[in-house]
């Protein structure tokens, strides 16, 4: 891959798991990291690990609920006045619960789809016109495992990160010879704050992935000459999530189902 020295990225949900190793990694390859998400007090505390590491220039945050109407475009109209260029977007803000639909509020579902979707295709929107017309950059969509096939108790955030994966893979379709790299990464379970936001545990055991193992996955695909449109974490994940090609969707869905059915409360 090319050096990414002195480039600048924009990560969002870079307040814990996925999104923290993201910057982490990437201030240690020499980029500049602007990170975004609500907690300020644990982005100042990254942002100050970082610059400690690498200098006051290497991070900086910009506390935001992307759940806010339009938010995206907000964003990128904050950081355009400031007339920051960004050079690789990470969207990776996202969350869900296993719920029975029925019983999800209003309000859940939209600050999820608000950020799972709608936000990340305006920052999308905001800043990969630039990335074409330079010949350059990075777009990483954080999708799922969960794209793959329906998932009855988390029906709304299987169906979010279906589109991340279709959103993205389109996308890489209109721009692979144009120079920018737009890829969507599908983690399967890992070890983050992602369960604890969703009130849930995976049984997976020592089968988990940890966020280094995804982020290595990432940079693993965008490595190659020409970088596949999306990536799946962890060859046992690989598994998984292609087995449902080989049953009716009717056998997937079932299954997911049973899988999936949150435990009766007692
Ligand atoms: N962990 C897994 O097993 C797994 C598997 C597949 C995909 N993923 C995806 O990976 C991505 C990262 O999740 P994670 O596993 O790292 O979980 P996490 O530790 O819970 O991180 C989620 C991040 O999203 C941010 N976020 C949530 N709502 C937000 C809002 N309204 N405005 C701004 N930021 C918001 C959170 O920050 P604040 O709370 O500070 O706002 C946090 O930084 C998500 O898109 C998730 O769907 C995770």
């Amino acid at each position: 891959m090319k050096d990414l020295t002195g480039k600048t990225a924009l990560i969002t949900g870079a307040s814990s798991g996925l999104g923290e190793a993201y910057a982490l990694r990437l201030a240690s390859l020499g980029v500049r990291v602007i990170l975004v998400a609500r907690r300020a007090d644990r982005l100042r505390e990254l942002a100050d690990r970082i610059t400690s590491e690498h200098g006051i220039y290497a991070a900086s945050v910009l506390p935001m609920d992307l759940s806010a109407r339009d938010a995206g475009s907000t964003l990128a109209k904050i950081l355009k006045g400031r007339g920051t260029q960004i050079d690789i977007l990470i969207n990776n803000a996202g969350f869900g619960q296993t719920v029975n639909f029925v019983e999800e509020s209003n309000k859940f579902i939209v600050d999820e789809l608000t950020v799972n979707i709608h936000t990340l295709v305006e920052l999308t929107h905001a800043f990969l016109p630039g990335m074409v017309e330079r010949k350059d950059g990075i777009v990483i969509n954080i999708a799922s495992t969960a794209a793959f096939q329906s998932l009855p108790y988390m029906a709304v955030y299987g169906a979010s990160k279906a589109f991340v994966l279709s959103f993205t893979e389109a996308l890489w379709g209109e721009t692979k010879n144009t120079g920018v790299k737009v890829l969507a990464v599908c983690p399967g379970p890992t070890a983050t704050e992602f369960f604890d936001a969703n009130g849930t545990t995976p049984a997976l055991g020592r089968f988990i992935r940890t966020s280094e193992n995804v982020i290595d996955s990432t940079f693993k695909a965008l490595e190659k000459e020409k970088s596949p449109a999306a990536v799946i974490d962890g060859s046992l994940n690989k598994l998984t999530a292609l087995s449902s090609r080989f049953v009716t969707r009717k056998a997937s869905i079932n299954l997911s189902g049973k899988i999936m059915k949150p435990k009766e409360k007692n």
